[in-house]
């Protein structure tokens, strides 16, 4: 078979932007989203008032897009995307892009860049990116009646340089979600508040930062684009549960993973920050970190070390499966891959 595959040095790409051929594009008007069509057109036009512009209305979801072990095009638990963009829409009042129409939608824009999806073992992959803004002009505080639902692909590697190189994490002064506010929700806002955090974490020579919780910061919550898992010193795979933190889909996926096909036990639990020193492995999940072992947690010059030189075991066992499941070299449960040629 011909190779139409861009020409793109797959292994060394970072996780950055590269401009593909095709992104999906979906506008909401008078109640209503209209068809929906694949576009060329890279850029964006909206009012100088708009939603998104003044009052930040928008709210993203991320997925990738993988080239399995026998040439198939797969996308995971795209479902559980589209459920958690509606949940971010209702709370941001925004309308709901119907889940059937949002699995379609990432099915057309893979396919109309079916050769930027990087093949089988580059280490690189195709990340989807759906967001939905307020487009019409808005400026008394209320939310627009007028959307852009699109969807955009690009290739991307890891998202932590170095790969699987355990990563460093400092607990920063400032705070990610408030009690009741929208931490739980995938609003762009609460990455525009971490942006000056994740700055200071760089400059300080960390690669991200752990949030506690804003009420007592006393416990453990995620970081800035990820969640957290810890094993014990018994083997068992630990999660902070909280509600001011993400329901990330690849700590889901993992949290199935260590129970039933590693036969490992489970908690979902809160977590002080308090008790970290006595696990012995940490590491961070999400769709773009994958998981990514976390070597230590500095936190007002008291340093949590759980090993610089590479993955913990229990942290290899779980990446292998579940990057195994995505990769189709392990059966995946029921309902999670959604083949898409
Ligand atoms: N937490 C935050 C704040 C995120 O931005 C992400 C990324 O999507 C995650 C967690 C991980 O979620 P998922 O595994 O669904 O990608
Ligand atoms: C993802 O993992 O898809 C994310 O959205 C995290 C980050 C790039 C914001």
């Amino acid at each position: 078979m011909l190779n139409t595959k861009k020409d793109i040095e797959w292994s060394s790409l970072g996780f950055g932007y590269v401009k593909t051929d095709y992104r999906y594009v979906s506008n909401y008007k008078d109640g209503n989203w209209d068809d929906g069509v694949l576009s060329a057109d890279e850029t964006v036009t909206i009012n100088e008032s708009a939603g998104v512009l003044q009052y930040a209305q928008t709210c993203f979801e991320g997925l990738k897009a993988y080239t399995t072990v026998d040439g198939h095009v797969v996308c995971f638990r795209p479902d559980l995307n589209a459920q958690r963009m509606a949940e971010s829409c209702k709370r941001l009042e925004m309308p709901v892009f119907p889940q059937e129409r949002f699995i379609d939608a990432v099915v057309k824009t893979v396919k109309a860049n079916i050769d930027y999806v990087p093949p089988y073992g580059s280490g690189a992959t195709l990340y989807l990116r759906p967001y939905m803004f307020g487009s019409n002009p808005v400026i008394g505080v209320k939310p627009a009646v007028e959307f852009q639902f699109r969807i955009f692909a690009t290739p991307v590697g890891p998202y932590f340089k170095g790969g699987v190189k355990p990563i460093s994490l400092r607990v920063p002064d400032f705070d990610r979600a408030a009690p009741k506010g929208t931490g739980h929700v995938k609003a762009g806002l609460n990455y525009a508040m971490s942006l000056h955090a994740i700055v200071d974490a760089h400059n300080q020579g960390y690669n991200e930062n752990m949030y506690l919780d804003s009420a007592t910061r006393t416990k453990v919550e995620e970081t800035g684009g990820a969640n957290i898992i810890f094993v014990t010193k018994d083997n068992k795979v630990v999660t902070p549960k909280s509600s001011t933190i993400l329901p990330s889909i690849t700590r889901r996926s993992l949290m199935y993973v260590a129970k039933e096909y590693l036969g490992l036990e489970t908690e979902e639990r809160e977590i002080l920050f308090d008790e970290i020193e006595n696990f012995k492995e940490c590491a961070l999940c999400g769709t773009a970190a994958v998981l990514s072992p976390v070597g230590k947690v500095v936190n007002n010059g008291r340093e949590i070390v759980y090993g610089m030189d590479g993955m913990g075991e229990i942290t290899k066992k779980l990446y292998d499966t579940l990057t195994g499941i995505q990769m189709g070299r392990i059966d995946a449960p029921e309902g999670w891959i959604k083949v898409i040629q």
